[in-house]
């Protein structure tokens, strides 16, 4: 049975005393994530009950259909982080332009980005979704009116990030760079409770993540390292792999956070225009984080994610992390690919 007695309260009070990194107003920051994200799950729960399942008339920046609970966690996520005076702005996938706090109400230093609801397929099926979140800090010597640009930072200047899954169990994953914490949501408390101080990735996996039907159009590396592994014991990596897709990015990287694994969604011919499927500021980065934050690796296929410079807010990327000697391995592969090797 796990140390009933450390709430994300105490927990983030007490990492504070030891590691320096949660000031008061971060500290204000996550709890008001993670009492947004509790009403974003007993919305989830109630489903079709609570009116919230199914399609809305409406398209997002991306040009997708939203589904009513995009909307509304967007909504939930907007107006608990408005009035607190922890933020400048926010950012989100759902919405196009950056949303800064009114004027009303006391401006702060932090930026907050987020994808409300991950997973949005999967919604009307009862299936694990969730929310992915990543903190900012204002650049040095902040500007009077905040701006698009601000958030413009690669992932390695996060502060904090996380994701709520939204699963069997709601559980609340969290990094400020001292390692990964899961809080466990205890209904009956109603409060997120540490389940796992320590988060740990093996480097070596025998389980891969890849949306199989998107195959005909992808890179050759990558052909290449999926063709590897469905060869198993008979083919270069010498053993047998075992296959899992979601396609809900949170629950696939909740998988590799408990017990390792690798997870791709590179980019492919269907649009090639596109650098990918996934959004770097709202996905890639704060997952990227919280894998390399557990000892596992996170590339763009060529790069570290966390060393890239967003260009735009809605930037796109091709993922593959998770298990570290599997990531290393699908990169080089297609760095050889490039030179020639
Ligand atoms: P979102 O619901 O926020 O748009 O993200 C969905 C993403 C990600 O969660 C998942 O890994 C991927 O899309 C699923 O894509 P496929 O439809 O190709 O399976
Ligand atoms: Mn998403
Ligand atoms: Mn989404």
């Amino acid at each position: 049975m796990p140390n009933r007695s450390i709430s994300l309260t105490r927990y983030l009070v007490e990492q504070q005393r030891v590691n320096q990194h949660i000031p008061g107003q971060l500290r204000l920051l996550l709890e008001v994530v993670a009492r947004a994200c509790k009403r974003i799950s007993l919305c989830v729960n109630k489903g079709a009950l609570g009116g919230v399942l199914g399609t809305a008339s409406s398209e997002n920046v991306q040009g997708e259909v939203q589904k009513k609970l995009d909307i509304l966690a967007n909504e939930v996520l907007i107006e608990a982080n408005e009035w607190g005076g922890h933020l400048a702005a926010m950012a989100s996938e759902e919405m196009e332009t950056i949303h800064v706090v009114p004027n009303r109400y006391p401006r702060g230093e932090y930026l907050l980005l987020f994808d409300p609801l991950d997973g949005s397929s999967n919604i009307d099926v009862n299936v694990s979704i969730g929310t992915i979140f990543s903190v900012l800090h204002m650049p040095e010597g902040g500007h009077n009116t905040v701006q698009e640009r601000d958030f413009l930072q690669p992932g390695r200047q996060q502060v904090a990030a996380g994701y709520c899954l939204y699963g069997p169990q709601t559980t609340l994953v969290l990094t400020v760079g001292d390692g990964v914490a899961m809080f466990t949501l205890d209904r009956e408390q109603g409060s997120f409770i540490l389940t796992d101080n320590n988060m740990r990735i093996p480097a070596d996996t025998r389980e891969f993540a890849i949306n199989m039907s998107n195959m005909r159009h992808w890179q050759t590396p990558m052909r290449r390292y999926i063709d590897e592994c469905l060869a198993g014991t008979q083919g270069p990596l010498g053993k047998d792999y075992n296959m899992r897709w979601v396609a809900s990015m949170v629950a696939d990287v909740h998988r590799i956070m408990t017990r390792g694994g690798i997870f791709m969604y590179p980019w492919d011919r269907r649009d090639p225009a596109k650098p990918g499927k996934l959004r770097l500021m709202y996905e890639a980065n704060p997952m990227a984080w919280l894998i390399e934050q557990a000892g596992g690796g996170a590339t763009n296929a060529r790069q570290r994610i966390l060393d890239v410079q967003p260009a735009s807010l809605h930037e796109r990327t091709s993922v593959i992390l998770g298990s570290k000697n599997e990531v290393e391995r699908v990169t080089a592969y297609h760095l050889q690919a490039d030179t020639g090797a």
